[in-house]
């Protein structure tokens, strides 16, 4: 017979701990003759109402248990969808300059007129081409008291951070807007290295650079101040594609996931320091995101059907900052939590991983890999 004696456990609390988990034992097994002493739990003090009261706790923990789950992710949903209202950055962070990094299309360009219509000056960082020129030209005719900066590079590839460091050498701006990114489709194996590396880059190295930077000079300029903290904020425009496996795309779900684990990791580094961190997760939104895409892609038309105005996007940035730390924007974000909340992404990806024969994109790439060595 096994001793269960509290002298063995050592601990009081151990003591009760092991007599409830011989109850449970008992339970799940009562004709077994060896459980006993030192909570002498025999088959006949196995009363219904024991059982029925261990049944309630456990019902009680789960609901318990599934109620702060739902309600953690829920109440900061409802709060940045409804209830906050855009904040004026000029006056919260005392802010003079931005930096919008993708400022000519999309996302990054209704910030940089939600921005300027706050009397904020911008350095507005995106491709080198005719859209980034007449879009600073436009927001120069619109807001003819403000300063715009364009700085046109490629953030795919390394060497953009002199371009950028020598347009802000003689201002500092404080609210980071790391924007910039891209949607690169196809099966891994069939693309190119530089291809990916390049997406890789853009979506999660050049964030980490422009953050770096910016941050180290906001530090410095607070410790000279000597008197106060400087303030400011980086915004990080992530992705609910990086809370699961991205089949045909596979840089972005993982450039994002790395992105918001990096903005939330250095969110409690900075913080001390007056620097407030955003991370947005955005459902589809309707800008360039989809246009430059290589292969025609079901899953990419669904998504475009689907958005939302890039205004409605740059709003949450105004609303959120400093008052969450990650904004799950709109229907898919949502779904996409509220799922991970019922299956364990493991399963998920394995269902993924298992059917992937099955996806219309996937097929479509392999005929379209079958052409391609015919030619
Ligand atoms: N649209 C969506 O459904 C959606 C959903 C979730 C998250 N996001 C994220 O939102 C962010 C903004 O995208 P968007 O939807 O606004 O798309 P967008 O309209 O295509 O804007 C992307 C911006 O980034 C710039 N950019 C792209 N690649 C660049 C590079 N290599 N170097 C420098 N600049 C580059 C683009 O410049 P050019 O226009 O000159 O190329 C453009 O200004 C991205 O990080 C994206 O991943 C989008």
């Amino acid at each position: 017979m096994r001793n269960y004696s509290a002298s063995k456990l050592g601990q009081h609390d151990l003591w009760h701990t092991a007599g409830w988990i011989k109850l449970a034992l008992a339970s799940a097994t009562p004709d077994n003759p060896h459980i006993s002493n030192p909570f002498v739990v025999t088959h006949s003090s196995l009363h219904p109402p024991i059982i029925m009261f261990s049944c309630c706790c456990l019902s009680t923990a789960l609901i318990g248990a599934a109620l702060i789950s739902i309600l953690s992710f829920l109440v900061p949903y409802i709060l940045d969808g409804y209830v906050f209202k855009e904040q004026d950055l000029k006056r919260r962070y005392n802010a003079k300059w931005a930096l919008v990094t993708g400022a000519s299309s999309g996302i990054g360009r209704a910030l940089t007129h939600k921005l300027a219509k706050q009397g904020i000056n911008v350095v507005m960082v995106a491709v080198d081409d005719a859209l980034l020129t007449s879009v600073h030209e436009k927001m120069t005719k619109e807001f003819p008291a403000l300063s715009f900066r364009k700085v046109g590079v490629n953030l795919g590839v390394s060497g953009y951070m002199a371009s950028i460091t020598a347009a802000t050498s003689d201002i500092l701006p404080t609210l980071i807007f790391n924007n910039a990114g891209y949607i690169a489709t196809g099966l891994f194996s069939d693309s190119p290295l530089n291809s990916l590396m390049a997406n890789y880059e853009c979506n999660a190295t050049a964030p980490i650079q422009i953050t770096h930077h910016f941050v180290t000079r906001m530090v410095e300029e607070g410790k000279r101040d000597g008197t106060s903290k400087m303030r400011g904020a980086v915004f990080f425009t992530s992705s609910p594609a990086g809370l699961m496996p991205c089949p045909t795309t596979v840089m972005y779900g993982a450039t994002k996931a790395f992105i918001t684990e990096f903005a939330t990791s250095v969110a409690a580094d900075i913080y001390p320091d007056g620097i407030d961190v955003l991370v947005v997760n955005p459902s589809p939104v309707d800008t360039g995101f989809y246009s430059g895409n290589k292969h025609d892609m079901n899953s990419m038309k669904f998504f475009q059907r689907t958005a939302t105005s890039p205004e409605h996007v740059a709003s949450c940035f105004l609303k959120s900052i400093g008052r969450t730390l990650v904004c799950e924007q709109g229907y898919f974000a949502f779904t996409l939590k509220m799922i991970l909340k019922l299956i364990d992404v493991n399963l998920i990806a394995a269902i993924i991983q298992r059917t992937s024969t099955m996806n219309g994109d996937y097929a479509k790439l392999i005929k379209q890999r079958n052409t391609n060595k015919k030619e």
